[in-house]
This record gives C-alpha cells, structure tokens and sequence, in this order.
C-alpha cells in the first residue's frame, strides 16, 4: 500500500490528551488537544489517576477528530509515533495503549518517542526556524534544562533540574497564593500589577548549569507564614523577579561556554510574558538568534510527538511503545 508521507502522533503523557498528523517536514495537517486543566484545577494540580481515566474518555475522539479534519486514510500512514516518557505511569499507558492497538488495526508501524525529544523538536513545527548549533532551554511543568542541539537528532543535556521545576515553582506559588491551577498564566498576570521588592533567594545562579527552584519554592512559603499585610502582586512579582534572574543567568552562561547560532526556548514556561521579554534582551546582547516557537506547539501537543518520530525513523531509532517514565533528553 501506498504511504501518505504523515506520521500520526499520540501524547498523553501528563494532563492533555493530544494528537498531531504531521508530514516529514514538520507541516502540520492536523491537531487537535483536550486539556484537562478544568479537571485539576480544584485539586491545585495534576490528579494523576484522575488524568489517567480523562485520556481514557477522550483518546479516541481526540484521534477521531484529527483523522476526521485530515480526511486520509489511516491505513497509509508511515507511522504512529506515541510518549513512551518521561510522564505520569498510568496516562503514558494510555496513550502506548491506544496506539498499540491502532496500529495493529491499520497495519502500521508504531515508535515509541520519548516525550522531551518532542518538545525540542517543537520549535521546527510549520517552519524551520531553529538555526544550529542550537541552545535549547525546555522550561515545562516536569523539566527545566538546558541541551545543546548540533542537528534534530544530536542532543547533549548541558542543565538539569536538581529538585522543583520552574513550572511547579509556578504551579505550586500559586497554590499557595489561592491563585488555581495552571499556575503559570495567573502568577504572571499578578505579577505584571506588582512591585518585586521581597529579595527571594536565587538558588544557585552563580554555580554551573543546573537549576533548582525548590529552595525559592519553600521561601516564598515561608514568608507568606510570616509575614503579615503582603500583596499577592508583589509577592507574585518577586516570585517571578527571582525565577528570570535564574533562567536568564543559566542561559547567558551557557551561551558563553557554548557558542551558539540560536537560542530555542520551549515547553509550556516559554509562554511567560516576562521570560521572552528576558530572553530577546539576552540575544541581543550576546548576537544569538531567539526562537520561540508558537504557543500552541510550546505547550504539550501531539505534532512535536510525530516531528519527532521522524527523527526516529530517519536514525533507525525503533524504540518500543513501551512506557519509560523516567527518560532524560539523551535517551531515544
Ligand atoms: O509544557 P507544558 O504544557 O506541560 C508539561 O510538559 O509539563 O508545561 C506546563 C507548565 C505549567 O507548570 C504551567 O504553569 C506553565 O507551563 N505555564 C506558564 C505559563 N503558561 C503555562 N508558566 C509561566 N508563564 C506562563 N504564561
Ligand atoms: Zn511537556
């Protein structure tokens, strides 16, 4: 049978039940996501059998949609790629499930792919815009790290997050400040009214390349017990003062060791206002382009999971659709 030259991708990693059809390129045919963000927010963050049982009631509609919009047909497809990890046990089970099944239904290949790879590649969706040699800094809910990228399939971890995620520092700030979940959006917005006076910590931002945010996490609890009188602006935008001065020290000093033609941010923080307000400063200074792709394909979606199936096929990288929650950026 002929091949339609699309890779259908499957992602179900965390809290969105995603599927992308995209062609070798990176042209997107079709996309389609249902987050459960409505779900979590009363729990102040992601219930991970909660999530499980929402991917249940929408991976088949979700695929339907995409398969629907696209109008091909799904028995030539080239392949269906599918998270295998890093991610929450029960929701990559249901995505590895799905597309298991699929896949022997249709008669088509199946890769697993590992959900970080997805999000580096995201910045090449519908145009190639990541010039190489490459740093990417990958800001989401579970991650935040800093790679070197010589070319798609040429990654080398140079950061990594020692604790807390910046996203879960959002997250969990805004637990605690009654602000709902994602914390993200609403923490920014506050923070955008206030004035960043409290001197919060800046956890390692003079050493190395790795992050941790839980030290500045559990600061900013503590001054909320101790103090009286506080603004939720203000503390909202010390908060986010704090987390910039880390990521842009981290970048600028990883820039500097590793000279590079772009600098890529990706992942659902790359949303942030105040961060690509800091990060075009940075470029500037140091001459270094600034990608930053699409929000739509900055948050968790299911084209970044096909692009990056491609790569797979095109190193001879099968790897199972077997669930691996714990995969760095290195592992295939
Ligand atoms: O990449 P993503 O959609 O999911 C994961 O793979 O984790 O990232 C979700 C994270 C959440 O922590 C959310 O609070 C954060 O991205 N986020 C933001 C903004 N929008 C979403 N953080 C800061 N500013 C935003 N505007
Ligand atoms: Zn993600």
């Amino acid at each position: 049978m002929t091949s339609n030259g699309l890779i259908l991708g499957i992602e179900t990693s965390c809290d969105d039940t995603a599927v992308g059809l995209v062609d070798e390129r990176g042209q997107v045919v079709a996309s389609a996501v249902a987050s459960q963000v409505l779900i979590h927010n009363r729990y102040g963050g992601v219930y991970p059998e909660v999530a499980s049982r929402a991917h249940i009631d929408k991976i088949i509609p979700t695929v339907r949609m995409v398969l629907e919009d696209s109008g091909i047909n799904p028995r030539e497809l080239e392949a269906i790629g599918v998270t295998r990890g890093p991610g929450l046990i029960g929701s990559l089970m249901v995505g590895l499930d799905t597309a298991s099944g699929l896949a022997a239904g249709w008669g088509v290949p199946i890769v697993g792919v590992n959900h970080l790879r997805g999000h580096l590649r995201s910045a090449d969706l519908e145009e190639q815009r990541v010039e190489f040699p490459a740093m990417i800094l990958l800001v989401s809910g579970g991650h935040t790290l800093l790679a070197r990228m010589n070319g798609p399939s040429d990654i080398k971890l140079i950061g990594n997050t020692l604790d807390d995620s910046v996203g879960e520092a959002y997250d969990k700030v805004s637990r605690m400040l009654g602000l709902g979940y994602p914390g993200g959006p609403v923490v920014d917005r506050m923070a955008g009214a206030g004035i960043p006076h409290i001197p919060f910590p800046r956890p390692v931002i003079n050493h190395g390349l790795d992050f941790s945010f839980s030290g500045l996490k559990s600061a900013v609890m503590r001054y909320l017990e101790a103090e009286k009188g506080w603004k939720v602006e203000d503390v909202a935008a010390s908060f986010v003062a704090a987390c910039m001065d880390v990521l842009v020290a981290k970048c600028r000093r990883a820039l500097a060791a590793y000279p590079s033609s772009s600098l890529v941010i990706v992942g659902g923080v790359a949303a942030s206002p105040p961060l690509r307000a800091a990060a075009a400063q940075l470029c500037d200074e140091a001459g270094v382009r600034l990608c930053l792709p699409p929000l739509k394909w900055s948050t968790d979606n299911g084209a970044m999971i096909a692009m990056a199936a491609w790569d797979y096929l095109a190193t001879d990288n099968h790897t199972p659709a077997a669930p691996q929650t714990s995969l760095t950026i290195e592992s295939f």
